[in-house]
């Protein structure tokens, strides 16, 4: 007898998730156009973007991943200890980890979830 009074409590509370997924989805409409040929966000700071990260991998591999800031941050740091990335010029890495945090931030739909730094190959 339990499970079943439990049951249209379960739906309403699925319904409101459901509702939410909508709300957030509808919030996350593209304010800015994709880049045809790199396939970034061309919200500001993309050229930059563009200028210091392609060219050793395509810009797939930004539009991929998401995450915050420090995340971000953390995979900045692992391609220039171990991937030859150069050091970028304070203002350009703050430009850069707006736009990137901005952009591709957590939870947004992405061909996988982001790997942890610490699991990523040294
Ligand atoms: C000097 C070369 C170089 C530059 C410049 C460079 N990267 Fe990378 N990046 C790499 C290499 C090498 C990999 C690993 C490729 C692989 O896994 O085969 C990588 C991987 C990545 C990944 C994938 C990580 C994952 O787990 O999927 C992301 C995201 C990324 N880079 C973002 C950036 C961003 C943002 C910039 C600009 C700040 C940038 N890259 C500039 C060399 C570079």
């Amino acid at each position: 007898m339990s499970g079943h009074a439990a049951k249209p409590f379960r739906l309403a509370a699925l319904m409101l998730v459901m509702m939410q997924t909508t709300l957030l989805l509808a919030a996350e409409q593209p304010e800015y156009p994709t880049d045809q040929q790199s396939g970034l966000i061309m919200a500001p700071g993309w050229q930059l973007v563009a200028g210091q990260c392609t060219g050793c991998h395509s810009a797939r591999f930004i539009t991929s991943q998401s995450g915050d800031r420090e995340t971000w941050e953390s995979m900045i740091r692992w391609m220039q200890k171990t991937q030859g990335l150069w050091q970028l010029p304070a203002e350009v890495e703050t430009t850069i980890l707006d736009y990137l945090a901005d952009n591709y931030p957590p939870g947004k739909p992405s061909r996988r979830a982001n790997l942890p730094v610490y699991l990523l190959p040294n």
